[in-house]
């Protein structure tokens, strides 16, 4: 089966709302695609007051938000908590900037003078809190002020405004207390940082939110909800017109550990059990999370181009005599993703409108022994087993694997349900 691939369009026209704002900027924005690529197609595919948009792997919620900001209506879902969090505060603009900055400025008050008056041992996690975390992720002392700032941050847990006071402090967790960086994957910078202003740094975060939804605040009625779902098990109330979104891709990256810090602090992750809960809701995509009782796989046995590319990378593993665990799953992962997308599309087939357009932002992949994984053309395949028109192809971006030194597209699949 061939599709004419095409470049991404061009930005149409001044139809969306185009003021810039910050509010991607809420939290880890480095997750997402860019922004003007769901506008380009939200005008492509003719969103408007009167359309339904989903996006069924939301995580921070990039396409939520440019559908708010263009009064479009929207539902997300997603699995990972923390993710799920960011969405759900980025889309909620129905707090008072006044309101909120007062608060945060109440919070700062009490939380600098705690951290003044404190006498004795620094506070700390728990063994198995700090056992999820990669070692020196953040030191002592910004530790320890952030435990407290976070002690009088949840005094407000009744408080509307609550999830935008944690969210700004999740944020400034990872990219100021913390000593992480990201350059794609997580890892521990070499310059600790000693001490921080913690609290001051996470009053800044709330001012910015609070200016930013000044500037958006006409446009607070706009339906959206997000929902901590497995994708791969849709399930709706009602009918979806534009599905837009990027699921993960077969490529060894792990979202949980991308989010750990915060997930762990914030008390969504607090032992081995409970990643494992969240991990087994997700789409498989990387080797850390297959578990001996999945079976996604009997979705697409039928599948030639799956199974043999499973084979290949196998019988590569086996060729090249390699024998850890990680490596003994890579076919796994394979298998198991497109089952699972497999489960994701059919699942999802009853709840759109006729006609409705479908947008995947995926990436093709040579993460496995350099074998390629043309993600988006086999993504194409399954939907129109499962019945979908595959309309295009288009090229969004192309980039270097440096494992392969090849060159890897990544692209949107544009689907029609008829
Ligand atoms: C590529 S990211 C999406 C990035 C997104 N466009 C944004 O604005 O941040 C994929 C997301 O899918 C979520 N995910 C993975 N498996 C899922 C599942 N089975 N159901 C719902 N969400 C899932 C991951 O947690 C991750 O946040």
């Amino acid at each position: 089966m061939s599709y004419v691939i095409r470049l991404e369009p061009k930005m149409e026209s001044n139809k969306l709302f185009h003021l810039d704002t910050n509010i991607h900027n809420w939290y880890r924005f480095v997750l997402s695609f860019p922004p003007h690529l769901v506008k380009n197609y939200l005008n492509k595919f003719n969103a408007s007051k009167d359309t339904l948009v989903l996006d069924p792997f939301c995580g921070t919620g990039t396409t939520l938000v440019e559908c708010k900001k263009n009064g479009i209506p929207s539902i997300g879902f997603e699995a990972n908590p923390m993710a799920l969090l960011s969405s759900q505060v980025k889309i909620n603009w129905m707090i008072e900037p006044d309101e909120i900055i007062e608060i945060a400025k109440n919070i700062e008050k009490k939380a600098s003078s705690k951290i003044q008056k404190h006498k004795g041992n620094y506070l700390k996690l728990t063994h198995e809190q700090e056992k999820l975390l990669i070692k020196n992720s953040i030191s002592p002392l910004p530790l320890h002020k952030a435990l407290m700032l976070l002690e009088v941050i949840n005094e407000y847990k009744e408080n509307k405004n609550y999830n935008h006071l944690r969210l700004a402090f999740a944020k400034q967790l990872v990219n100021s207390y913390s000593n992480l960086h990201f350059g794609p994957e997580v890892g521990v910078a070499r310059k600790k940082k000693d001490d921080v202003d913690v609290v001051d740094l996470w009053l800044r975060e709330v001012v910015s939110i609070a200016k930013d939804i000044a500037l958006f605040k006409e446009k607070e009625n706009t339906y959206g909800e997000v929902f901590f779902a497995d994708s791969r098990n849709v399930n709706l109330n009602g009918k979806v017109d534009i599905v837009f979104t990027s699921p993960p891709y077969p490529n060894e990256k792990d979202y949980t550990r991308t989010t750990r810090l915060e997930s762990v602090i914030l008390g969504y992750i607090n032992n081995k059990e409970d990643l494992r809960k969240y991990k087994k809701n997700l789409l498989r995509s990387n080797t850390r999370n297959i578990y001996v009782s999945d079976n996604d796989e009997k979705y697409v046995k039928n599948n030639k181009r799956i199974m043999n590319l499973a084979k290949k990378i196998e019988n590569k593993r086996i060729e090249l005599g390699k024998t850890s665990g990680f490596e003994r799953y890579y076919y796994r992962v394979v298998e198991l993703y497109f089952g699972g997308i497999y489960r994701h599309l059919i699942s999802l087939k009853e709840y759109l409108n006729h006609n409705a357009y479908l947008a995947y932002v995926v990436g093709d992949q040579a993460s496995y022994f350099q074998i390629l994984i043309n993600t988006g053309s086999i993504l194409a395949e399954i939907a129109e087993d499962i019945g979908y028109k595959v309309d295009t192809i288009d090229v969004f971006r192309t980039r270097l694997s440096t494992t392969s030194g090849k060159y890897l597209n990544e692209e949107v699949v544009v689907l029609r349900n008829s």
